[in-house]
């Protein structure tokens, strides 16, 4: 039966969730550091962290050649008017980075997520994105208040007239424009009566792909996912020709594929498992699961080439190192990324992380004496990127392991004397 199925033409620009096993989006979790260590070992696909249209409406697209990266940036209130702002010279203005992509590493494997309740502003914001990336995926399973009250995540779950209308909208002027695939990521709903209208009506809309996140929207993280409606699902996708990605306790790669075989879905996302350790994607073959210690090292490499936040690695770093191993609290109490590199006995990265920590204006751990001497402001050479709050954890909002929350970030970014003005879209 299931050669006979249709399969929904994909677009161009776009990918098949068939027979993947791809990264969840995860708030703070998520940015790109994370995104190229899944693939490198061997995520099919990456979402990246939710972003909520709003907070990407208005955002200049900048090409960085020194990172080659596409950086997403908006103008740092700090309560200064938006006028005010617009009112200095460009190299005046500070900026905030909204959200960071590596095109050559990852754009034709990656799934950008919105936050979002209207289809106008969704529309908006998926097409500042929608060339550098290869889909738009709606989170419709956020429960955390701030995308309940505002009508976005698990709130569209309730309200399904205006999640379709907001997938159509998308499928018809951003997937059908720019040739990539739209998808929806959602929970499952009390009954499986209730999840199988509420799938029947977003398969009709012209999205390529579903992923379900086999917990109803009360589960807290902790609690089992619950299996038995996935087969009900995945029969509701085949029939329409929809990928149906599977979400929830996916361990590793091969127990995504066990489970993709037991349960009759096209693929599986992994989010806890990965943020602990994206080995996890390593085939049987590759030899499964890594030591903390090597994917930790690869993963400080990669947040020096791309220039991360200093406080969204820290966070990463005492993710990933297992709490009861001596190198968890230097690490975790490293003001810079030097102090890491010194902490992990990473001497290869030593003069890369003196370079990073020049450019994000981290200061290394000085004496007291030392820091008397010092004059009051590092100009920033290398011009990338400036911190407004110094060696402290990032402002987004997220929580412990909390989806969806506003993308805000503390860091500001001044104008590389390397970048090339602004492309504005
Ligand atoms: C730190 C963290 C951040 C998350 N952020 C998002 C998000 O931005 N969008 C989303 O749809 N789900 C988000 N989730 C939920 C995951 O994508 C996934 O649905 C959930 O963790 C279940 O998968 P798991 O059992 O493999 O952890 C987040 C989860 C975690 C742990």
């Amino acid at each position: 039966m299931t050669s006979l199925a249709p399969h929904v033409p994909i677009p161009k620009h776009g990918v098949d969730y068939r027979g993947k096993v791809v990264l969840a989006p995860m708030v703070r979790s998520g940015e790109l550091p994370s995104r190229l260590l899944a693939l490198k070992y061997g995520a099919d696909l990456v979402w990246g962290p939710e972003t909520v249209d709003r907070s990407l409406i208005g955002c200049t697209r900048h090409a960085n050649p020194h990172l080659q990266t596409v950086d997403f940036t908006r103008p740092t209130a700090n309560g200064v008017s938006q006028s005010h702002i617009d009112q200095l010279p460009p190299e005046q203005r500070h900026q905030s980075l909204i959200y960071r992509i590596h095109p050559a590493r990852e754009s034709a494997r990656l799934v950008f997520q919105l936050g979002t309740s209207r289809p106008d502003t969704a529309v908006a914001a998926a097409k500042l994105v929608a060339r550098d990336v290869a889909g738009i995926d709606v989170n419709s399973g956020c429960p955390k208040p701030f995308s309940m009250k505002g009508g976005m995540g698990a709130a569209l779950l309730k309200d399904p007239d205006r999640l379709c209308a907001i997938l159509r909208a998308l499928v018809t002027e951003v997937g059908q424009v720019y040739e990539i695939g739209i998808s929806v990521k959602i929970r499952i709903l009390e009954t499986a009566e209730e999840t199988r209208a509420l799938v029947e009506r977003l398969v009709k809309t012209g999205i390529t792909g579903l992923t379900v996140h086999c917990r109803t929207t009360p589960m807290r993280p902790r609690e089992r996912a619950i299996r038995q409606q996935l087969r009900m699902i995945a029969g509701v996708c085949r029939e329409a020709g929809i990928a149906c990605v599977m979400n929830g306790d996916v361990e590793s790669r091969e127990h995504a594929q066990a489970l993709m075989e037991e349960f009759g879905v096209d693929g599986a996302m992994i989010a806890t498992a990965a943020e602990k350790n994206p080995s996890c994607f390593r085939t049987k073959e590759e030899g499964k699961l890594l030591d903390w210690r090597e994917v930790v090292g690869e993963y400080v490499k990669t947040a020096l080439e791309v220039h991360n936040k200093w406080g969204n690695t820290k966070y990463l770093l005492g993710q990933m190192i297992p709490g009861k191993q001596s190198a968890y609290r230097p690490v975790t109490q490293s003001k810079s990324y030097e102090d890491v590199v010194k902490a992990l006995e990473l001497e290869t990265l030593i003069d890369m992380a003196r370079d990073v920590d020049q450019a994000l204006q981290i200061r290394p751990r000085e004496s007291k004496a030392e820091s008397k001497k010092r004059p009051n402001e590092v100009p920033n050479l290398m011009g990338d990127v400036k911190r407004s709050k110094e060696n402290t954890s990032d402002t987004s909002e997220a929580t412990d392991s909390s989806e969806g929350k506003l993308q805000v970030f503390s860091t500001t970014i001044t104008p590389s004397r390397s970048s090339v003005p602004a492309l504005t879209i």
